[in-house]
């Protein structure tokens, strides 16, 4: 009995400090809200062409909306631009991909500190989990980023820790601690998450195709040299080395925390302060950056770099043909300088369509048998470095046994091996070591 009274008074404490702590994380009534998906639509024109309700909270040039490119299905979704720009707004921030609401569905920001998204029949679809973590207020930063704030004006929430298939400015990728990558988007009027995924590494960032087929890696020979660690990667604007042509450089900086000189990817350069743009991985699987210019009318928007592309640039060494992308020839195709040429079939190569495909080989090895093509690569050989060196014929037998195996690469100097479970697109490299065997059913 004796602790009874000494139990009361810690009760009576924890009350008393609960409340103090409580009171001084509130968010003030006029700083909450509640909105809620109902009314006109908003009737400029924004990337993926959807219906839109633009929702009060805009820092210029960024604004919360709700949008849907398939009816009743909305994302809630930060838009960049204007309308006096007079060009596609494009979204650079999505709250709930592959989880659409529908019309009612609400957006509130509660005194306890949560950001929360719920459907129509109050549903949570979507939340910050900041409840009694000390938010005071919400805002958009000028620089895109939305975010949940305590009294020191520390972030308890950002937005830039949650990107969907963009970087904005100043947005970074986190080896630890993610955000880890970004994820494409299915298709224009199917928001949800696609094949491609651009994934930061301790010694890359890769380009993955259904997250194990890499498709592109940066190549840093001062990592590998200095036998170091990238820690993050930050989209940056920075000035250029040629400070008398007042030029701005766009790059995507990465960080190891041990060296001051840090590899970065070059992205391009413009003459007017760019620190408004944003790197997307694309629907195709193609990394791009945008760049934004405030204050113009009609042409907002120029592209400054697409990492897989058809131009020719004799001053970007990181250029790749667009042959490199998966699905640049659908299902099966040859490519050829960013074409699709041929499509190779056992008894030849014939002219390409989007029909061009393989032929089920089924599972039984009696069933099927290869045909070879010469000076052939698949979309994974160039940046993985394949199993071997085995011999051709043990490379075979391995893609005989595996029922989902489609086909095998195979470079005869090097005596490497890959296996494909997807064929796709298919590079033509001027060179007869690179092999290739796909398999055909017999009949
Ligand atoms: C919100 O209310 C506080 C006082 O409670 C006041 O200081 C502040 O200016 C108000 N903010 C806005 C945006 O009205
Ligand atoms: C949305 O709510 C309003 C008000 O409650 C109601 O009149 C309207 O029918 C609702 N819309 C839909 C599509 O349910
Ligand atoms: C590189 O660093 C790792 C750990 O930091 C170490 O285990 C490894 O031995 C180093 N390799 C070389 C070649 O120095
Ligand atoms: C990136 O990593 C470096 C080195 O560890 C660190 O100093 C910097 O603060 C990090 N940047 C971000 C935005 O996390
Ligand atoms: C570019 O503009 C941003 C925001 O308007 C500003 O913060 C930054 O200092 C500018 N950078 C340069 C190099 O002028
Ligand atoms: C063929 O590829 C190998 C490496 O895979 C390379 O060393 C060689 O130079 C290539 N030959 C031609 C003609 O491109």
């Amino acid at each position: 009995m004796a602790t009874y009274p000494s139990l009361l008074t810690h009760i009576f404490f924890y009350f008393l400090l609960r409340s103090f702590f409580i009171s001084d994380a509130i968010v003030p009534p006029n700083q909450t809200f509640h909105y809620v998906n109902r009314g006109d639509f908003g009737s400029f024109e924004s990337e993926y062409a959807p219906t839109y309700r633009p929702l009060p909270p805009f820092t210029f040039p960024f604004q919360l909306c709700f949008y849907n490119t398939t009816p009743n299905a909305y994302t809630l979704a930060l838009r960049m631009g204007t309308r006096r720009d007079q060009t596609v707004m494009p979204w650079v921030w999505e709250a709930n991909r592959g989880k659409p609401v529908r019309e009612n569905a609400t957006l509130s920001l509660r005194s306890d500190g949560n950001l929360i998204l719920a459907d129509a029949n109050g549903r949570i679809v979507w939340q910050t989990n900041t409840a009694n973590k000390g938010v005071v207020g919400f805002a958009i930063l000028s620089d895109g980023n939305v975010v949940l704030r305590d009294s020191k004006g520390k972030f308890v929430w950002q937005s830039f820790d949650s990107p969907t298939d963009t970087l904005l400015v100043g947005q970074t990728l986190r080896v630890r601690g993610g955000p880890l990558k970004l994820v494409s988007r299915e298709s224009v009027s199917n928001n949800v998450n696609g094949v491609y995924s651009l994934v930061i590494e301790p010694k890359r960032l890769a380009l993955y195709y259904k997250n194990n087929m890499r498709y592109w890696s940066s190549t840093f020979p001062e990592l590998k040299r200095k036998n170091v660690t990238i820690v993050n990667a930050t989209l940056v604007v920075a000035g250029s080395e040629y400070e008398e042509n007042n030029f701005h450089a766009l790059r995507c900086n990465l960080q190891n925390g041990q060296f001051y000189e840090f590899p970065d990817l070059g992205l391009g350069q413009v003459r007017y302060n760019s620190s408004l743009s944003y790197l997307r991985l694309g629907i195709d699987g193609n990394l791009r950056l945008f760049t934004y210019r405030a204050n113009v009318r009609g042409n907002a928007w120029s592209l400054l770099f697409t990492l897989f592309d058809r131009r020719e640039d004799e001053f970007r060494m990181d250029f790749e043909d667009e042959c490199q992308l998966p699905n640049r020839c659908g299902k099966f195709g040859l490519c050829e300088n960013s074409q699709c040429v041929g499509c190779p079939k056992p008894n030849g190569v014939f002219a390409w369509s989007k029909d061009c495909d393989t032929k089920a080989p089924g599972c039984k090895a009696s069933g099927f048998r290869y045909y070879e093509l010469k000076g052939v690569d698949h979309f994974a050989v160039k940046y993985t470095g394949g199993n071997g060196p085995v011999k051709r014929r043990d490379c075979e037998s391995k893609c005989t046994k595996d029922c989902k195996c489609m086909g095998y690469f195979y470079h005869t100097d090097k005596s490497r091996c890959w296996t494909a479970y997807e064929l796709k697109t298919l590079t033509r490299v001027r060179n007869s070591t690179h092999l290739a065997y796909i398999k055909t059913p017999l009949r």
